[in-house]
């Protein structure tokens, strides 16, 4: 397949940045996304010119750091996939292909499709640790866990940080990855003695760091590579809820004042 790429080119977060027509020839279908690029850049560096600066590492769908926006949908058309497992089969020959990077105040460009994601470093930073002991291997069924809630909690668990719900969502909010986060832990009974503290550090984290509210417009969900559902929204909600209106009980408490 011959392709002809915009590609989004910037040099650094101060610099503006404009979309640099490339020509991709001789695709092979099988072709990750990735790997396309690769060649691309072969040919830029070739002719002495920059290539073009992208994140990847694994390339396996597991670190979340490919992220970029390939025909205005983060990630690129097909649903629950990353980036570097798209594979060129999903574009015909002849296309023309859009490249750029997420875009969100949070996630300042540092270079061509690479965003500054330490945002996101410092909410999962905020939830701080989990006292639950450790130490030799527990038995197996030691602590009783509701398989629905493991399941759940695994469910959040697969969230692999690479922001597309930022980048997708009109108020570039990070809710449906903080949400993720805070579910992971707060289903299972070892997340349970920070679960109110946690929530709220998070949440304002989240705040602290730009990201928006909730739109409602359900974007997040739709590009979510590990298909995260916006029901864990919900319960970040009622967790957040919950743990202030018990932070707001606890304060007159004997202990919590200059006497305690
Ligand atoms: S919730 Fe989904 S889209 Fe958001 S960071 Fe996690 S894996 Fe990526
Ligand atoms: S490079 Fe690791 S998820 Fe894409």
């Amino acid at each position: 397949m011959n392709l002809t790429l915009k590609v989004w080119r910037q040099k650094n977060a101060r610099a503006p940045g404009r979309f640099e027509t490339y020509q991709a020839r001789d695709v092979i279908p099988d072709m990750s996304f990735l790997e396309m690029l690769d060649v691309v850049n072969e040919e830029l560096i070739g002719k002495g010119e920059d290539p073009i600066a992208f994140d990847h590492d694994c390339r396996e769908g597991i670190c979340g750091t490919c992220g970029m926006v390939i025909n205005g949908t983060a990630h690129g058309p097909r649903p629950a996939t990353t980036a570097c497992q798209l594979h060129m089969r999903q574009f015909k020959d002849g296309d023309e292909i859009t490249i750029e990077p997420w875009r969100a105040k949070a996630f300042p460009v540092l270079r061509d499709l690479i965003v500054d994601r330490a945002a996101m470093d410092a909410i999962i930073q905020a939830g701080g640790y989990i006292s639950a002991p450790t130490g030799g291997t527990p038995d197996a069924n030691a602590i009783p866990i509701p398989k629905e809630s493991a399941e759940s909690a695994m469910d959040a668990a697969a969230c692999i940080g690479c922001g597309a719900c930022v980048a997708a969502c009109p108020n570039a909010s990070a809710m449906l990855f903080t949400a993720a986060k805070v579910s992971h832990l707060g289903l299972l009974p070892q997340g349970q003695p920070e679960r109110e503290i946690r929530v709220q550090k998070m949440v304002a984290a989240m705040d602290a760091h730009h990201f928006g509210a909730c739109s409602n417009h359900r974007e997040c969900e739709a590009v979510c590579p590990k298909e995260i559902s916006v029901a864990f929204i919900a319960r970040l909600n009622r967790d957040f809820l919950a743990a202030s209106l018990a932070s707001g009980r606890r304060e007159p408490r004997a202990g919590d004042g200059a006497a305690g």
